[in-house]
């Protein structure tokens, strides 16, 4: 069975009446969210906070009730994706570009539950290229500071042009050799004028559900 349903499935079960729950982005949490939807249908008392306009799309075309991330202070529960997980809890995250919401929303979750398919617990992060959002003003220039951590930047593209995050911002995936600090690493990266946030996430989750190819689920 499909690693990532496995594990997105799993995480609902987590979920409980009355609760705020940060909506995460992506092919793995569009499981929970799919379950979420199914949930609410037969009573299931939850509002949501999507991370991104495509999770705000498909939580109401699912009938889950939402709440803006402004009108909050405090969300009960967050279930979000990731690209790579270490044995820390540290995670790469924006493969699909939702990086910035994905982390506000997070760090004001009291828990967090990350859902992945066993290919994404990897030993040392950096493997998956690390995305940073920036602003599109002097991108140029901005790549170039941020090569000088060790990473050599590709500006993300989509349909030969510049992929435009939901917040009006670039993405740079970042290619590293091997990330061995990620708590640095995160605290440099956005030091950098013109970085606006990057896919480095450090304390920020507390259960990884892990979805594996012979059907069992690991909840670490
Ligand atoms: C989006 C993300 C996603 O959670 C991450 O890219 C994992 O996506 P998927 O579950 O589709 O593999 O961080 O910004």
């Amino acid at each position: 069975m499909d690693g990532k349903k496995l594990a997105g499935e799993k995480a609902v079960e987590s979920v409980k009446d009355g609760m705020i729950l940060g909506l995460g982005t992506g092919s793995t949490v569009y499981w929970s969210i799919l379950k979420l939807g199914e949930l609410v249908k037969k009573g299931l008392d939850i509002k949501g906070v999507p991370t991104s306009k495509s999770t705000e799309k498909l939580a109401k075309e699912l009938g889950i009730p939402l709440v803006s991330f402004s009108s909050i202070n405090q969300i009960d529960l967050t279930i979000d994706g990731a690209d790579e997980v270490n044995p820390n809890f540290e995670l790469i995250k924006g493969g699909g570009g939702a990086l910035l919401r994905e982390k506000m929303v997070a760090s004001i979750s009291k828990s967090s539950i990350i859902v992945i398919d066993e290919t994404k617990y990897v030993p040392n992060l950096g493997e998956f290229p690390l995305p940073v959002e920036i602003v599109q003003f002097g991108w140029e220039v901005t790549s170039k500071q941020i090569s000088t951590l060790g990473c050599k930047p590709e500006l993300r593209t989509k349909n030969n042009s510049p992929f435009v995050t939901d917040n009006g911002n670039y993405i740079f995936d970042c290619y590293f050799e091997k990330i061995d600090d990620a708590v640095k690493l995160n605290t440099r990266l956005n030091m950098i004028p013109g970085v606006v946030e990057n896919g480095l996430f450090v304390h920020l989750a507390d259960t990884i559900v892990v979805g594996k190819r012979d059907s069992s689920v690991d909840i670490l």
